[in-house]
């Protein structure tokens, strides 16, 4: 007999505040996001206190809207999956509080997962065929890693960036270019227009092949600016000073262009190292970079060549969701994992 499962995900980790309810590990019922973005743009990057007020305002609301947009009532539901971590502690605090509260309102079992496994698990939502074991590449706002991953509690790390995260990297680029927050997406846009061979940047060598470093080519990138900003009046040190109104708009776009290029080469090159390093032929993206159209194409295309399939979530799952939350805890309450009450933060 076919017993179904519906799993409640609930995820604060950051910016957003998301609740889903996913039926046995793949079917999305309801997956609500609301993001507090617009209220931390002016700041140029997100304001932890400003995330954390936002998610305990919305967070009830946001959930009675999944739970009523899922079809299916309270008592239908079998688990509640909270992130609980890596993430913003207040911002997860929220999360979890509200899950464990639900938990022992509703007398239903709660399980705390890991917001990178998750962004792992978000491709299974879309491709019922994946199977294990595969390469994953995480490249999100604040994480760059690599994994191996053999099953959804076996999960070994390969290698992750040294300094900035790839996401952090647009984002200062962006900065940098005078573009505002979040970088990635108008990088992205910028780019349809430049000249992606028009300047030679690169991501900075690591000692261990498969990790990352980032903050290099970000400093590149503001040196160019520098030098091709001419007379400035406001010419500091600050980054944020050199922007639109000093530059012509056809070398902004041809330096959005080389560097999102090279950023993506690494990402590209690394991942396809791992899966030769492991005699390994699918690898999985997820995380906010994978939304990438560029990455996604040159990838696709690259990974082709050397035999070995690849998997993107669809660009909404790429984002922070609680979807991805409620389907890995499914996996993970099966293998008989579980949390209690005094389930806490893990920023391990
Ligand atoms: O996974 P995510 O939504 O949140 C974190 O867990 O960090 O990722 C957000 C990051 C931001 O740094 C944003 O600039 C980047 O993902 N991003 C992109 C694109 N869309 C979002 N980077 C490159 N190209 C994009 N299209
Ligand atoms: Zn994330």
């Amino acid at each position: 007999m076919n017993i179904t499962m519906n799993v409640l995900g609930i995820e604060t980790s950051c910016d957003e505040t998301s609740a889903a309810i996913v039926s046995n590990g793949k079917e999305v019922l309801s997956n609500i996001i609301s993001s507090s973005i617009k209220f931390h743009k002016k700041y140029g990057g997100v304001i932890p206190e400003i995330a954390s007020r936002m998610q305990l305002e919305t967070i009830a609301q946001v959930t009675d809207q999944c739970i009523k947009e899922s079809g299916i009532s309270r008592k239908d539901l079998g688990l509640i999956s909270v992130t609980s971590g890596p993430g913003l502690l207040g911002s997860l605090l929220v999360g979890i509080s509200f899950a464990k509260a639900l938990s022992f309102g509703l007398g239903l079992p709660i399980i705390g997962v890991n917001h990178l496994y998750a962004h792992i698990y978000a491709s299974f939502l879309n491709h019922k065929s994946l199977s294990l074991p595969f390469i994953a590449l995480i490249v999100s706002g604040g994480h760059t890693s690599l994994f191996l991953v053999e099953d959804f509690d076996k999960i070994k790390l390969l290698g992750q960036t040294q300094d900035d995260a790839c996401g952090e990297a647009f984002d200062k680029a962006a900065k940098i270019l005078g573009l505002g927050y979040p970088g990635g997406p108008v990088i992205e846009k910028l780019s349809y227009k430049g000249n992606p061979g028009k300047i030679k940047f690169n991501c900075s060598d690591t000692k261990k092949p498969l990790n990352f470093s980032f903050s290099g080519i970000k400093t590149a990138v503001l040196y160019y600016v520098k030098k091709s900003t001419v007379h400035s009046p406001q010419t500091t040190d600050k980054i944020k000073y050199y922007g639109l109104s000093t530059m012509d708009h056809r070398l902004i776009s041809d330096i959005a262009a080389s560097f999102q290029e090279a950023v993506i080469d690494t990402l590209i090159n690394k991942s396809l190292l791992a899966c030769r390093m492991k005699k390994i032929n699918k690898l999985v993206v997820g995380g906010g970079v994978a939304a990438n159209n560029r990455l996604r194409e040159k990838l696709f295309e690259k990974a082709k060549r050397g035999n070995i399939k690849v998997y993107f979530p669809e660009k909404i799952l790429c984002m922070d969701n609680a979807a991805m939350i409620a389907g890995l805890g499914y996996q993970l309450f099966k293998k008989g994992y579980s949390s209690g009450m005094d389930l806490d933060i893990d920023n391990t």
